[in-house]
């Protein structure tokens, strides 16, 4: 009797990411199991597998009996209580020393919590942020692991295989302890709420400030993805620009409802990031227009009483748009700068021990927010992994200089039009800010005392200090 073929890496959940993962896995010679309560997606796994390295399992007893011990089992479901049902469904049936692996975009709490409750049965556990959507993960995609060194180290081989690779380097690397690797993606994705949010600013601006036709605005978006701003969001905008369904004669996009919708993970990061007291105003500007389009009805209640925006621009058009482009480019480095600042404070805040190099490294290939202007993130924190900020850089600096220019332009014109966009006006607010030695903060403070008796310091004099403001009656 032959001895059923036993498989090295398990993967639970057979959607569009774990099947294009664990095809990827295949492909590189992985034998791997699949786990889908749905037989369905067990067979099309089969089906497509070219090689015959995967098999999938509906059964899960089966799926975990198929595995070579110590078992690694990744889990790709979606975030929250499933993880924690698939967790206790596997627990009576994997032993001391088997792996487990939360591929999802959990957060980061959670993690903490299950790898303690885990590491107390003897169940190595790390958690892992996976950057790429489908193609991604077919392909190559970038994945943030953190949390058990050792563990991961078992399964590094697999991951560098199938990861995207820049410069022959994989887009994969050991982000720190604890949680760090599910924080590290969360972070990523608020960054990727800001620049989808600046790229839809853009096109607003295109459209209503400077009165462009869709193939005009194509054609600027394939220019930038040529040149600095070239990244994977600029990519799939100007795709879009490009898509008519079939036998329509314009693009898909204008017959899209102007309603946004999210997972959370961008509100995620505004929340954690308020809670480390690390301003990133990009990600809440992000978020708060995702959730403001919701109220369609509101909008157009408040149009009918104010009238819409016309937002014309009396401007010369080819060098505004030059302009424009230096506006993007900025609030690019200010939007990856605030987020970087984030990941900087947890670290200290959670002691992750972050590597910013490395993880900006990783972001240079297979995730959403990878773009050319990350080998320059990644440039500044190898030449100084002590950066407290990006902005700090003198490389970044001269960036900076050189942008700055362009994003005053644009948000002058802008505000004076009347168009709506947070992220290009707050990205400018916050560099103003940050570059100011003295901020007009003191009268917060006067303010606070005044009414509170919250106290205040004084420059050049120890202690704190309070005032009656005004006479007592
Ligand atoms: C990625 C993405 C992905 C995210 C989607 C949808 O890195 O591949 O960040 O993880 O889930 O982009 O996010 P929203 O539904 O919140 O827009």
């Amino acid at each position: 009797m032959s001895t059923p073929t036993k498989y090295d890496f398990g993967m639970i959940g057979l959607g569009v990411m774990g099947r294009s993962l664990l095809l990827n896995m295949g492909d590189h010679g992985v034998k791997g199991a699949g786990f889908d309560k749905d037989a369905s997606k067990g067979q099309s796994l089969e089906q497509e597998s070219t090689n015959g390295n995967l098999k999938g399992f509906s059964d899960i007893k089966e799926f975990v009996a198929s595995l070579n011990t110590p078992r690694a089992i990744m889990m790709l479901v979606p975030a929250g209580k499933i993880v924690d049902d698939v967790i206790e469904e596997l627990l009576p049936l994997i032993d001391k020393g088997d792996l487990i692996i939360d591929g999802g975009n959990t957060f980061y709490t959670d993690t903490n919590r299950r790898f303690d409750y885990l590491n107390g049965k003897g169940i190595h556990f790390f958690g892992m942020g996976v950057s790429g959507g489908e193609e991604g993960a077919r392909r190559g995609p970038s994945m943030m692991p953190g949390g058990d060194k050792d563990a991961y180290n078992v399964v590094k081989p697999i991951f560098e295989a199938i990861a995207a690779k820049v410069d022959g380097e994989p887009c994969v690397a050991y982000c720190g302890t604890g949680s760090a690797g599910n924080f590290v993606k969360m972070v990523h994705n608020g960054i990727e709420y800001g620049v989808m949010q600046l790229l839809a600013e853009t096109y607003e601006i295109m459209k209503k400030g400077l009165g462009l036709d869709n193939a005009a605005i194509e054609k600027i978006f394939t220019e930038w993805n040529e040149g600095r701003l070239k990244s994977f969001l600029v990519e799939v905008t100007r795709d879009i620009f490009r898509y008519k369904a079939p036998g329509a004669d314009h693009l898909l996009l204008d017959d899209i409802k102007d309603e946004a919708r999210s997972k959370g993970t961008g509100k995620w990061t505004s929340q954690v990031a308020m809670d480390l007291q690390a301003p990133i105003p990009t990600v809440d500007s992000s978020v708060a227009m995702r959730d403001l389009s919701k109220y369609k009805d509101l909008r157009v209640k408040a149009e009918g009483i104010y009238g819409g925006v016309e937002g014309k621009l009396d401007v010369d058009t080819a060098a505004f748009i030059k302009s424009l482009e230096e506006a993007f480019y900025f609030n690019l480095i200010i939007s990856y700068a605030q987020g970087i600042h984030m990941l900087t404070r947890a670290s200290v805040e959670f002691n992750y021990g972050l590597n910013l190099a490395e993880i900006s490294k990783i972001w240079r290939g297979g995730c959403i927010i990878r773009s050319l202007f990350l080998q320059n993130i990644y440039e500044a924190f190898s030449g100084n992994p002590e950066l407290e900020h990006l902005l700090l850089d003198n490389g970044v600096a001269t960036e900076v200089k050189g942008a700055v220019g362009g994003a005053r332009t644009v948000v002058s014109a802008i505000t004076a039009a009347g168009i709506a966009a947070p992220c290009y006006t707050s990205a400018l607010s916050y560099f103003d800010a940050f570059r100011s030695g003295r901020m007009p903060s003191n009268l917060i403070q006067a303010q606070r005392d005044y009414f509170g008796a919250h106290t205040y310091e004084l420059i050049g004099k120890e202690g704190t200090f309070h005032t009656q403001w005004i006479p007592k009656n």
